[in-house]
């Protein structure tokens, strides 16, 4: 089988022409969704993130605040700014760019959001939501994973499904919504046991390791949707978790690195934004 691609250009693009036509709609009742994002440092990935970020909000026509903090920044400070924020009404949605210098401890600053301006869906109370499966702003990562799946048309009801890793940012809440889905759900991770046994009976993969082309042909079974959450920087360019070449014969379909699950992240981003500011989350 050769695999058909899952192309999150594409798909991003559709979501973000809505997201645009949903802040047209906003326009008469005086709401402009507003995103701040805050960069501390100099994370040469996370400039990049931050500036795709800003780009991607002001053309869905959003205000966009952009807060760039040097290294140096305390703890104090930057929870200072995330209460500003908070207190804001311009700001409908607060996403503070990880990872943070040492001296600023991220769990304590996720929690300052107001949980509902935390549409990176980071919160503990957003969080704890989607573990209790009460309507909450999801996670943008697995919502654009969730999202690719489903356009496959393939339904995940009574599937297998193993996802690599578990982190709180990819793993765990991803396999949360398969879960809430109705898949048999395998979480795998770096302590596990012949990995290659759980990942070959999955209808459904979700790679999410941050290791360059850690599952292979041997490890996918013939037909399974596989998604691609990794972004591995070589010398050669960026490369996903997956071999995705000698996968790609196998798989029904996969999503590429680039152009797969990164650009919905920022469609989700989007997305649950103009959500917070239209009042539908
Ligand atoms: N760092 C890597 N991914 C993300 C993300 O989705 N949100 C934030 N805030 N930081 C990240």
């Amino acid at each position: 089988m050769s695999a058909r691609i899952l192309d999150g250009k594409v798909i991003s693009a559709s979501i973000r022409e809505r997201v645009r036509a949903e802040v047209e709609q906003l326009k008469p009742r005086g709401v402009v969704p507003g995103l701040a994002v805050v960069l501390v440092g100099e994370n040469p990935a996370s400039k990049v993130y931050v500036g795709q970020k800003e780009k991607a909000c002001l053309s869905a026509g959003f205000a966009s605040f952009l807060h760039k903090l040097p290294a140096s920044t305390s703890q104090e400070e930057l929870l200072e700014l995330v209460g500003d924020l908070n207190r804001d009404p311009a700001v409908h949605g607060i996403l503070v760019q990880l990872p943070l210098p040492p001296q600023i401890d991220p769990d304590t600053v996720i929690s300052a959001i107001r949980p509902e301006k935390d549409v990176d869906g980071f919160h503990p109370i957003n969080a704890g939501k989607l573990l209790a499966g009460l309507p909450c702003i999801e996670p943008c990562t697995p919502k654009g994973v969730m999202r690719l799946i489903e356009e496959t048309g393939i339904s995940l009801e009574g599937k297998e499904a193993a996802v690599v890793g578990r982190s709180n940012i990819v793993g765990k809440p991803v396999s949360l919504m398969l879960l809430a889905k109705n898949a048999t759900v395998t979480v795998c991770h770096s302590r596990t046991k012949d990995i290659a046994d759980h990942l070959r009976r999955a209808d459904v993969l979700v790679a999410a390791v941050g290791r360059p082309r850690f599952v292979t042909a041997e490890m996918v079974k013939e037909g399974a949707v596989v998604i691609d959450v990794g972004i591995n920087r070589l010398e050669g360019g960026l490369v996903g978790d997956v071999d995705y070449d000698a996968v790609a014969e196998k798989a029904s379909w996969i999503t590429p690195v680039p152009g797969g699950v990164g650009p919905m992240t920022i469609a989700m981003l989007l997305q649950n934004t103009v959500d917070v500011a239209a009042g539908r989350l």
